[in-house]
C-alpha cells in the first residue's frame, strides 16, 4: 500500500511518517495492510530518510504538481499541507490558496483518479470562535473567529460532500492546540503555549503574552499521532453522515503550565518565563474555545493524554538535545 501525506516535512508530517514506519501496517477494513511507500510530499524537503518514504517537493496549490501526486495505489492520504493561524491571519491569499485551493485540488484530483481513496483531514479547533458557550461540545456550531479556521471548516465540508459522493472516503478531525512543539516558533498565534515550556527547558528565556488564567486545549504530539492512526483506521461506518469530530485533549491554564514546569525543570526554568502581555495575540485568544465535551470521539475510541506534566515529560524524553535544564524524576 502508498500513503500519501501532505505536508509531511513539517512538525506532525514527520512524527506521523515515523510512526506508520515503526508500524508498517494499517488496519483497513479489517485487513491489515502493510504499507510498502509513503510519499511525504511537501514545499520543503522531508528530513526522515528511509527506503520505503519518498521525498516530493512542491505546492499543494500547483494542479500540475498534485496530479503527479495520487494514483490507483495511493490507499490512504493524510492531508496535513498548510500555513498555520497566524500566517493566514497575516496573508490573507496565501492562506486561501494552500489551506483552501490546495485542499479542493487534492479532493478533485482524487476524484479524477476514481479509486475512492481513505483520506484523512487535520482541521482544527479554530473552527470555533466568537461567543461559544462554556463548554463546546458535538453540537455546537462552528462559528470561526480567522481566515484560518474559515479555511479548515470549508475544508471539512469540502472531505464531507467528496464522501457523500463516494470520491473519497474521508475524515476531518479538529486537532486541539498541539503542545509541546519542538523547535523554533512557528507562525501559530498559539505558540506561546509551547514556547513556555520548551524554551525554559533550554535555558532560554519565554515571554508569556497571555494572562496566567488563559486556558488552552491542548494534546501532545504522541497524542495527535496516535488519533491520527486512529482516525485512519476506523471504518467509515463508524463515522457515518458525519465525517467531523473534535479530537480530545486537555484543558489547562497557563499557570498550570508553569506548574508543570516548575515540577519538571524547577524554579530555574520558571524564572525564565517573563509575563508581557501583547494586545493582538489577547484579541485572538479571547475568541478561542478553551473547554470541550468530546464525548462522540471517546465514543469512537480517541484518547486524550492523562495530564500535562507527563505532555511535558514526554517532550523531555523525545527531544533531549533540546533540553539545557535537567529533568527532575516524577
Ligand atoms: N500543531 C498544531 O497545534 C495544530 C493544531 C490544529 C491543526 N493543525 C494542523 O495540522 C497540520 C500539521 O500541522 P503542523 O503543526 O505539523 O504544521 P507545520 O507548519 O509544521 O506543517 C505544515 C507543513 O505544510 C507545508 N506546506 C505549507 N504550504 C505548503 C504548500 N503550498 N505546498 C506544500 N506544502 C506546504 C509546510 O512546509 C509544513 O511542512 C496542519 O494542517 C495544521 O493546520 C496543527
Amino acid at each position: 500500500m502508498k500513503i500519501l501525506v501532505t505536508g509531511g516535512a513539517g512538525f506532525l508530517g514527520q512524527q506521523l511518517i515515523r510512526a506508520l514506519l515503526e508500524r508498517g501496517k494499517l488496519r483497513l477494513d479489517d485487513e491489515e495492510v502493510s504499507i510498502e511507500r509513503i510519499v511525504c510530499f511537501d514545499r520543503s524537503v522531508g528530513v526522515l530518510q528511509d527506503p520505503r518514504v519518498e521525498n516530493v517537493a512542491g505546492d499543494i496549490a500547483d494542479s500540475s504538481v498534485v496530479q503527479r501526486l495520487v494514483d490507483r495505489d495511493t490507499a490512504a492520504i493524510v492531508h496535513l499541507a498548510a500555513v498555520v493561524s497566524g500566517t493566514a491571519e497575516a496573508d490573507f491569499d496565501l492562506g486561501m490558496q494552500v489551506n483552501l485551493d490546495g485542499t479542493r485540488l487534492l479532493l478533485e484530483t482524487c476524484r479524477a483518479v476514481g479509486h475512492r481513496p481513505r483520506l484523512l483531514f487535520s482541521s482544527s479547533i479554530a473552527v470555533f470562535g466568537g461567543d461559544l458557550p462554556e463548554i463546546v461540545d458535538d453540537s455546537t456550531t462552528p462559528t470561526p473567529q480567522g481566515s484560518y479556521g474559515t479555511q479548515k471548516l470549508i475544508g471539512e465540508l469540502l472531505v464531507q460532500d467528496f464522501s457523500r459522493k463516494g470520491y473519497v472516503d474521508g475524515r476531518s478531525v479538529r486537532v486541539p492546540t498541539v503542545v509541546v512543539r519542538p523547535g523554533l516558533p512557528n507562525g501559530a498565534a498559539s505558540g506561546f503555549a509551547s514556547g513556555i515550556i520548551r524554551e525554559p527547558l533550554a535555558g532560554v528565556e519565554a515571554i508569556l503574552p497571555v494572562d496566567p488564567s488563559t486556558e488552552m486545549w491542548v494534546a501532545s504530539p504522541r497524542a495527535v499521532v496516535g488519533m491520527f492512526l486512529h482516525a485512519l483506521e476506523l471504518p467509515a461506518a463508524d463515522w457515518g453522515w458525519n465525517r467531523s469530530v473534535n479530537l480530545p485533549g486537555l484543558v489547562v491554564s497557563m499557570e498550570q503550565e508553569l506548574e508543570a514546569l516548575r515540577k519538571v525543570g524547577g524554579e530555574a526554568a520558571v524564572a525564565l518565563v517573563r509575563h508581557e502581555p501583547d494586545e493582538d495575540v489577547l484579541r485572538l485568544v479571547r475568541t478561542w474555545a478553551g473547554r470541550f465535551d468530546t464525548a462522540r470521539a471517546r465514543a469512537m475510541g480517541f484518547r486524550a493524554d492523562p495530564d500535562f506534566e507527563s505532555i511535558v515529560r514526554a517532550y523531555v524524553a523525545d527531544n533531549s538535545e533540546a533540553v539545557r535544564i535537567a529533568a527532575r524524576a516524577g
